[in-house]
């Protein structure tokens, strides 16, 4: 698909939902159109759910191969029967504690859900998100959203409207521009199609919060390694992602050890006449001597780390970055929903120093 759609962007506060944009957006998608809408992990790519040529559109807009299934976003828990065949009693348990909010249930598709949407899988992946945009859109859409994250396929999640528009102009009908988002990673993936429930992809809800309300969640054995011999049990995952245009490596140690090496690094890089990036933090920061630096924030901060990233990603690409540094963080809690993302930019390049 060319860029041949006129898109309109439109700005709206979470706090003062304009009634009369929401009915607009709503009726495009209603209609097979397309809109992007702010979310509170990160800015959607939104289609009608249940029409096979909207999930076609969707796919067309981003670049994305069509294996790769949606997660199906819906605002009332009574929109839930309609897209599943069966209803473990986890999912009840689940949703009172998490819904609405970053939690997706992956379970078996209903006849309604077309294939289009789940990428020719059997199960439906199932969201129903906290911002008040997003949900009263969701309503006025007819109530089954299909919505990956607004970006081209492989570049970073949005975090913010303009990425979206840098991304999507003239792909979608409409942006909604809802400011900055809340928590800046997508969505835990979790699937309860099996005998245990297992983590598809790590977020915002942990592994640990999860264990609160069921017994015991396993995790996906591929998503902290580069080659587990196994495929990854969500089809995204496979891909390449979040990968700014710098080469990006994780330098992992002792302080002292990474920001030296990053330096060395830095240097080399630059007498090759190369732009340097570093990715560090407040405590770090300041020892750098790379083109372009940036802190995510305090180390032990994981909640501003997980909001930065994606963005700071994006920035380096702004700046035009040829080789990026960056440190290495916690991978417990939040941690693993960051460094599942970082590793991934990084293509899994890793030095230990
Ligand atoms: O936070 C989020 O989840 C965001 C916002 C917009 O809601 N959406 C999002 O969608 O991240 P997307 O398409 O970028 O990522 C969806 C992931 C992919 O890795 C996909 O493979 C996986 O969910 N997925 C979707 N349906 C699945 C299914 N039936 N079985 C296994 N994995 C599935
Ligand atoms: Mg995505």
């Amino acid at each position: 698909m060319g860029s041949t759609v006129e898109t309109i962007t439109v700005r709206m506060d979470e706090g003062h939902i304009d009634r009369g944009l929401i009915r607009e957006a709503g009726d495009i998608i209603r209609s097979g159109g397309l809109v992007a809408f702010p979310t509170e992990t990160v800015y959607g790519l939104g289609g009608n759910a249940l029409n096979p040529l909207s999930s076609e559109k969707i796919y067309a807009a981003k670049g994305r191969p069509s294996d790769n299934p949606l997660i199906v976003h819906i605002a009332d828990r009574e929109a839930l029967p309609l897209l599943v065949d069966e209803m473990p009693d986890t999912v009840g348990r689940l949703a009172e504690r998490f819904w609405p909010g970053p939690l997706t249930m992956i379970l078996k598709k209903s006849d309604r859900v077309p294939y289009e949407t789940t990428g020719g899988l059997d199960t439906v992946a199932v969201r129903m998100p906290a911002n008040r945009i997003a949900r009263e859109l969701i309503r006025a859409a007819g109530g089954y959203v299909a919505a990956p994250s607004a970006n081209r396929s492989g570049r970073p999640s949005p975090t913010v409207a303009r990425y979206v528009s840098e991304d999507l102009a003239g792909r979608v009908e409409m942006i909604i521009d809802g400011g900055d988002v809340l928590i800046g990673l997508e969505s835990t993936i979790v699937d309860l199609t099996s005998d245990k429930p297992v983590i598809l992809r790590p977020g915002y809800i942990t592994r640990q919060m999860l264990e609160e309300v069921l017994a015991e969640v396993e995790e996906d054995s591929t998503l902290m390694r580069e080659d587990s011999g196994q495929a990854p049990r969500a089809p995204g995952m496979k891909y390449r992602h979040y990968a700014p245009q710098g080469d990006l490596t994780i330098i992992s140690g002792m302080e002292e050890n990474v920001t030296a090496y990053i330096n060395a690094k830095c240097m080399e890089q630059k007498r090759m006449h190369k732009r340097t990036g570093v990715i560090g933090t407040d405590e770090t920061i300041g020892k750098y001597c790379a083109d372009v630096c940036r802190s995510v924030g305090c180390r032990d901060d994981e909640v501003r780390i997980a909001r930065e990233l994606f963005r700071i990603l994006r920035e380096f690409d702004d700046e035009c970055v040829d080789v990026i540094y960056a440190e290495s963080f916690s991978d417990s809690g939040i941690g693993r929903a960051i460094m599942n993302r970082l590793l991934k930019a990084a293509g899994h390049k890793v030095v230990n120093v």
